[in-house]
């Protein structure tokens, strides 16, 4: 059963008809960034040097929630209704934006290249039917869950793995939070007043 492994993890690729590539879409760490996420926006590094062997494609991001990713279709047409920002998450469950030839990921990284997506950040088109690529900002928290995608043409060549989920950020309304330290902080007193009281009835 051992040789059996590495033979089912060559032929799953295979079966699933598109070559899967890496690494998988991660948040930008290097360098780090003010507002690597924000309320509606986040920030991804750009798939450099990950669809080399694909010459021809366009390299489009999928976005989804994550409990909907299972339900994307490799085969869903960038630019249609079914992939439109303006109808996600309601009757769409991923859409596709920010395509890009292989010439926009280049595997050298020149001083100063700004080397990574911002996805969410197209404000003017978020209720424009007619730019259903549009890079809108996203309608919630999520979590979401994205992925790149190659397309020759209309074909799906090659795609990465799904990124792990990605959380935004929620304003936080300040009264929870100092709602929330003052019921820390009575907690605290009532614990050492037992701890008073126990430490009493000892030495008694
Ligand atoms: C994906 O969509 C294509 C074209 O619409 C269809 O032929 C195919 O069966 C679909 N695949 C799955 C797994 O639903
Ligand atoms: C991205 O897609 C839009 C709409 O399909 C198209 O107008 C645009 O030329 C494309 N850009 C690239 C770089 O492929």
């Amino acid at each position: 059963t051992r040789t059996m492994l590495p033979l089912l993890l060559l032929l799953l690729p295979a079966a699933h008809g598109i070559a899967e590539v890496g690494p998988r879409p991660a948040l930008t760490r290097e360098p780090s960034l003010e507002g690597v996420t924000t309320a509606s926006t986040f920030v991804l590094d750009q798939p450099r040097c990950v669809f080399d062997a694909y010459g021809n494609a366009v390299i489009w991001l999928v976005v989804a929630l994550d409990k909907d990713t299972s339900s994307f279709n490799n085969s869903a047409g960038p630019g249609t209704p079914e992939t439109a920002f303006q109808s996600f998450p309601k009757s769409v469950r991923a859409y596709m934006t920010l395509n890009a030839t292989l010439a926009s990921y280049p595997c050298s990284k020149p001083a100063g290249d700004i080397t990574v997506l911002r996805v969410g950040s197209e404000t003017s088109c978020a209720q424009d039917e007619s730019r259903p690529t549009c890079n809108g900002p996203l309608p919630g928290p999520g979590p979401y869950r994205v992925k790149f995608l190659a397309l020759e043409g209309s074909v799906p060549v090659a795609e990465t793995a799904w990124s792990a989920p990605i959380m935004l950020r929620t304003a936080k309304p300040l009264s929870s939070i100092s709602t929330a330290d003052s019921g820390h902080n009575a907690g605290m007193i009532a614990i050492t007043t037992i701890l008073s009281i126990l430490l009493a009835i000892l030495l008694a």
